[in-house]
């Protein structure tokens, strides 16, 4: 029996992958003068911080300054660290302190950074106990809020099929070519 081949190309798939567009705020962007609302220090470490917006319990002023040096109103001192450009972290009077910078994405992958506020982050003691929400506004110097556009991303994927009367399914997937079926 002759073998009659028939090719389709099954499918196109058009994948659009946006991932997380988050917030590109630098190094100058966040030193300065913060003023850090703190809520009850009674949570465990899942405390969900996603829509804290108080009681806010403790109110502090921190100067995070060069190179990595955080003073807060009382003369405490610590240190703070830039997270890539989303967001940062701060260790002072014995409790450590992450939220992300805000950021808002439309669907067309616009994504702007307000450098200068935070979304609600989590705070615990250094022995990782007594865990909190807060909001942090930076006081001074003044940020600019900002957009960038976000790259989008494509992936194709061909997967020729051929059959055959004999009942023999050749599949090939991007090069990849094997016997599935075989009577
Ligand atoms: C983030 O900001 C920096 C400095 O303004 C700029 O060089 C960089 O291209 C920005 N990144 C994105 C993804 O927009
Ligand atoms: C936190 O709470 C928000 C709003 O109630 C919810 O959408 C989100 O899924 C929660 N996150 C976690 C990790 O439970
Ligand atoms: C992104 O959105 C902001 C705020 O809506 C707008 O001002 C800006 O022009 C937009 N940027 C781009 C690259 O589309």
């Amino acid at each position: 029996m002759g073998l009659l081949y028939f090719s389709a190309l099954l499918t196109l798939l058009f994948v659009y992958s946006r991932a997380d567009t988050p917030a590109n705020c630098t190094y100058e962007d966040i030193r300065g003068v913060w003023t850090f609302y703190e809520g009850e220090r009674s949570g465990s470490s899942n405390v969900n911080c996603s829509t804290f917006k108080g009681p806010v319990t403790y109110i502090s002023k921190v100067k995070l300054d060069f190179p990595d040096v955080a003073v807060d109103d009382v003369g405490n001192k610590g240190y703070w660290t830039l997270i890539y450009n989303q967001g940062f972290e701060v260790v002072i009077n014995y409790r450590k302190y992450f939220a992300f910078s805000k950021f808002k994405s439309s669907s067309g992958g616009n994504t702007t950074s307000y450098c200068d506020t935070v979304l609600p982050g989590w705070s615990h003691d250094v022995l990782g106990k007594n865990w909190a929400c807060y909001n942090a506004q930076k006081v001074a110097p003044s940020v600019e809020v900002k957009s960038h556009q976000n790259p989008m991303k494509f992936f194709r994927v061909q997967a020729p099929i051929w059959l055959s009367v004999s009942g023999e399914l050749w599949i090939s997937v991007a090069g990849y070519k094997g016997l599935l079926i075989d009577n």
